[in-house]
């Protein structure tokens, strides 16, 4: 089986390379992946040499590109990791959101028809649903109702892939996933941000009053539901994949203040960002039904794991922090409260 895997040199989708051919000895993989700034060939390395692996640099929205990638390869089935995925970047800018993850899965949905792949597995999300009060879950069938330009551009992709399968017939699918966390999550997301920042004795930032919660899976458990969704999967439906396990923000952080042995006083509430998801929670029944998948590892056991990892890899977090990281996060702090001073005013004037 010959597989287009995009987006893989980032933290799920390398996850997921790693995790098929090791699972699949008949697995062959080719990994397009654009190389931003969430991007690491150092993610990957570990399978760099295996002959049954390739990597192309290049962009899901770029369809010249992609149709060579098509041309060159015949695949079997596409799995479609690449985005842009932070919600943060997508308040101080939407367009990269809107160009990768709705124009590039509309690319790769017309070279999967015009290749005619045997299935194209699209990795949404959770946050399509929008958020929850204190009570109930997210369904397959819950309507989409996103809150942040990146939850919306993976609904319109959704909504995308969806009508490609209506329309022209593409065998596509859909996955919706909880929170992920694990080794090599590039640290601007949550938990890496509170791990990095604890070992360096850094005050650890908590949105507000901390009181959001998330449903937090370890990524290779993401990985696991995504093969069964290729194997088991059938076109035209969505699947959620979940953990189980919610936690406040609170919570989290103080299980890795617990976990590192660090004094609470590290915490330093900031301002919360703009319509903050309240709470996410994933009926996953249906992929516990059909597919017999069911998570194994538990929060505390995994976030150990991934804060030995962090632990054990620092240039791998020194490489990063040095790069684009660090100026970025001081900017993004900076411009986002310009951001919302702006709307306060707009808003007065309305
Ligand atoms: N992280 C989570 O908690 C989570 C949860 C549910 C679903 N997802 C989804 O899983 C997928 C992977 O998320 P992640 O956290 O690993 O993201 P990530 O930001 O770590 O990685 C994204 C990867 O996509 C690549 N990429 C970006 N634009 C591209 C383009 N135009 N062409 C080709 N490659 C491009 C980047 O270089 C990077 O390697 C995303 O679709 C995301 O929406 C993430």
């Amino acid at each position: 089986m010959k597989i287009l895997v995009t987006g893989g040199a980032g933290f799920i989708g390398s996850s997921f390379v790693r995790y098929l051919l090791g699972a699949r000895e008949d697995a062959e993989i080719v990994n397009l992946d654009l190389l931003t700034y969430a991007g690491n060939l150092r993610n990957i390395e570990e399978v760099a040499a295996n002959p049954r692996y390739r990597f192309v640099r290049g962009d899901i929205a770029d369809r010249v590109q992609l149709r060579e990638v098509f041309e060159e390869h015949q695949f079997d089935a596409v799995v479609n990791f690449a985005a842009e995925t932070h919600v943060d970047r997508s308040i101080l800018d939407s367009a990269p959101f809107v160009r990768t993850n709705i124009e590039g899965t509309r690319c790769l949905l017309e070279e999967a028809r015009r290749y005619k792949v045997e299935r194209f597995i699209q990795i949404s999300t959770d946050e399509v649903y929008g958020s929850l009060g204190s009570t109930g879950s997210f369904r397959e069938d819950t309507p989409l109702d996103p809150t942040s330009p990146y939850s919306a551009s993976k609904a319109a992709a959704d909504l995308m892939v969806l009508a490609y399968v209506k329309t022209h017939r593409v065998p596509a699918l859909v996955t919706r996933c909880s929170n992920n966390y694990g080794p090599y999550q590039f640290p601007e997301k949550l938990i890496p941000v509170l791990i990095t920042n604890a070992m360096e004795n850094r005050p650890l930032p908590i949105y507000g009053d901390g009181m959001n919660v998330r449903e937090w899976i370890f990524a290779d458990e993401h990985s696991r539901a995504v093969l069964m969704a290729l194997e088991r999967g059938n076109p035209g439906e969505v699947y959620n994949v979940g953990s189980g396990h919610e936690k406040t923000n609170l919570e989290v952080v103080h299980e890795i203040l617990r976990l590192m042995d660090k004094p609470e006083s590290l915490i330093q509430f900031v301002k919360d960002r703009p319509a903050h998801d309240r709470r996410y929670s994933i009926d996953c029944s249906k992929i516990r039904r059909e597919w017999a998948w069911s998570p194994e590892i538990d929060f505390c056991t995994g976030l150990a794991a991934t804060i030995e990892w962090y632990r054990t890899h620092q240039d791998w977090i020194r490489e990063i922090k040095n790069t684009s990281y660090l100026s970025y996060y001081d900017q993004m702090y900076t411009r986002r409260d310009e951001t919302l001073a702006g709307t306060a005013s707009s808003k007065e004037e309305d």
